[in-house]
């Protein structure tokens, strides 16, 4: 209440109309004529909210508010959020104040007793609902780990981070110039984001607003990506758990790879299509590697979103937006009963099994002097090898080590196979007497430029060590 009081003077000074306004709050907040019922909260839109909102009219600059435009409240918010914001439990959305230009601070929203805010937002929802806004534009059930993934990248290559903060590690992180995002999947109903961000200027006009170059496809990763913000246990779709997986067809996948995959991995999947001799790295020799072994995840990604959504070459094509879902998931059922790969040696490590080719030719290009130096900082201790072992033969995104370097280290796991320079064989000693840990450390944070080996750039670095004290115990 103090607050409420303390915020109401400092606006008395900018109008003189606020000091109804708190009056009016008084006595509401008392009044035992309250009722349940919309013609109580008609009456206090009208009389408390309009004081500061526009609920009718066209949208307008911030900088001739008061507050925010809510012609749109019901198309724009989440019930529960809605309420929670008005009974006084949500932040405040402007860190600067909303009209900062004025030097307004920050202070507390006007709050209601929980049931009032219920009667309020019931009405808003029932009253302001725009017509723009389509409902069931955006499916917030279709966003995928790596679309949220590839809308984090954006929000922050295409500024939104300069104007809008969002939360890292628990800490705020950006400009508090407009509305706090930390919160957004809690807050925005996903239809009026997605229309808000085809054109910020039907909503925001003259604010400060931004207009950001995307498509469809950027769009919606970055509204999918603010839809998680906010929401600890989002439940991502698995594309690769769809209908469209349910009834792929090799058949059609066939008809797929000719049209689209042939051009650089060859007609029958020997790396040999026309484009591949102009290619570093060279394409995966498909007809050399084992896919039903390899994740669905991965494959999925790599196929739909691009071989850059996995850390390996940009020419490596993405392509969801040509073929779809349906034909990506068509494609690997064709890759799946077509290409088999070459049996997997005996995983065990004093096994007679064949090992890769040692010493193995290397080629791989020198760290720079600062990492080559480098030695691991970690104990090689039980737990760390245990650990390293842990990524290398199941855990590591996007794709765990063994699905190139075999279970043994040899080089000839599902995938070795298929790749031209072949994975580094780690059982070989001679090949890895020469090449320290800062070397390692730097390749498998950044790859290998020209080879198969991806950039595993979001690995933590206490657990690219660990992999460094796992591969030296390979050595046979
Ligand atoms: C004294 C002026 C004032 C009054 C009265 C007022 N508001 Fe607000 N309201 C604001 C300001 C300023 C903001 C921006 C809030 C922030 O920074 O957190 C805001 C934010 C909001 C938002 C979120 C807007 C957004 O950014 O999407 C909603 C919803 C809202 N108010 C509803 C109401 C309702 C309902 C009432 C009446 C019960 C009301 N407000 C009364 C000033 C006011
Ligand atoms: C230069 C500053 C700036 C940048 C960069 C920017 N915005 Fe905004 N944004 C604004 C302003 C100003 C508004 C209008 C709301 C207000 O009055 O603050 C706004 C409004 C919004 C809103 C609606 C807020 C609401 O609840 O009404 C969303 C969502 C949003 N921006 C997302 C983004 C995204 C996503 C990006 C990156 C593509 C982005 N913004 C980039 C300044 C910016
Ligand atoms: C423009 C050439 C090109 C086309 C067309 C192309 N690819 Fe590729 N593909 C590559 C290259 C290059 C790589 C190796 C990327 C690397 O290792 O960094 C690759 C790798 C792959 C891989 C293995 C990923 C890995 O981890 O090495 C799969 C699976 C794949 N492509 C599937 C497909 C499918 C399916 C199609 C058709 C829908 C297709 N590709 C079309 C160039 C292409
Ligand atoms: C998609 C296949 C693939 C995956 C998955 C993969 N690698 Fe590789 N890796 C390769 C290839 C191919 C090379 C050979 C690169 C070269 O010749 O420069 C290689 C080379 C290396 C090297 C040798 C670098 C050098 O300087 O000689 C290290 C170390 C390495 N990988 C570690 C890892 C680790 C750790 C993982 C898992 C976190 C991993 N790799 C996952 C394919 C892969």
């Amino acid at each position: 209440m103090k607050q409420k009081f303390r915020s109401l003077a400092k606006m008395m000074e900018t109008t003189g109309r606020i000091v109804i306004v708190g009056v009016c709050l008084t006595l509401l907040a008392s009044s035992p004529l309250w009722a349940a019922d919309a013609g109580q909260a008609e009456t206090t839109v009208r009389n408390v909210c309009s004081t500061c909102h526009k609920f009718e009219g066209e949208p307008e600059s911030r900088f001739n508010l008061k507050a925010p435009d809510l012609m749109w409240a019901d198309s724009k918010y989440q019930h529960t959020w809605l309420v929670g914001f008005l009974s006084g439990k949500e932040e405040r959305l402007y860190a600067k104040g909303y009209r900062w230009d004025q030097g307004w601070e920050p202070d507390a929203h006007v709050t209601l007793p929980e049931d009032q805010a219920e009667e309020i937002a019931a009405y808003l929802e029932k009253q302001y609902i725009d017509p723009r806004v389509q409902v069931g534009a955006f499916d917030v059930s279709k966003v995928s780990k790596k679309e949220a993934e590839f809308g984090a990248v954006a929000y922050k290559e295409h500024a939104c981070i300069g104007c809008h903060t969002i939360k890292e590690n628990g800490q705020r992180v950006g400009g508090p110039q407009s509305v706090d995002l930390a919160e957004a999947g809690r807050r925005y109903n996903p239809d009026w984001l997605y229309r808000f961000a085809l054109n910020p200027q039907d909503f925001t006009p003259h604010s400060g607003e931004f207009l950001a170059d995307a498509t469809d496809f950027g769009v919606r990763a970055v509204v999918g990506y603010l839809m998680t913000l906010g929401v600890p246990d989002f439940n991502y779709d698995e594309p690769w758990e769809s209908p469209e997986f349910s009834q792929a067809s090799a058949e059609r996948g066939k008809v797929v790879y000719k049209e689209y995959c042939s051009q650089c991995h060859g007609a029958t999947g020997e790396g040999d299509g026309p484009a591949a001799s102009g290619l570093s790295p060279n394409p995966a020799v498909h007809a050399k590697m084992a896919f039903d072994k390899l994740p669905m995840e991965y494959l999925y990604n790599v196929i739909y979103h691009g071989g850059r959504s996995v850390g390996k070459s940009p020419t490596m094509p993405y392509w969801g937006l040509t073929i779809g879902r349906q034909g990506v998931a068509d494609v690997m059922a064709y890759l799946k009963v077509t290409f088999k790969g070459m049996a997997e040696s005996t995983p065990s490590k004093t096994g007679t099994g064949p090992s890769g080719v040692c010493p193995q030719p290397r080629k791989t290009k020198l760290a720079p002097g600062k990492f080559r130096n480098m030695t691991n900082p970690l104990p090689a201790t039980v737990a760390n090898v245990k650990a390293g072992e842990t990524l290398f033969q199941q855990t590591a995104q996007p794709l765990a080590c063994f699905n190139c370097h075999g279970t043994r280290g040899d080089g000839q796991g599902p995938m070795g196979a298929a790749l031209n320079p072949p994975p580094r064989n780690f059982t070989c000693g001679e090949t890895m007497k020469d090449i320290s840990d800062g070397q390692m450390f730097w390749t498998i944070k950044n790859g290998s430029p020209g080879t198969g080996m991806m950039a595993f750039s979001n690995m933590p670095d206490n657990q690219i060590w660990q992999l460094i004290h796992y591969i030296r115990t390979l050595v046979e």
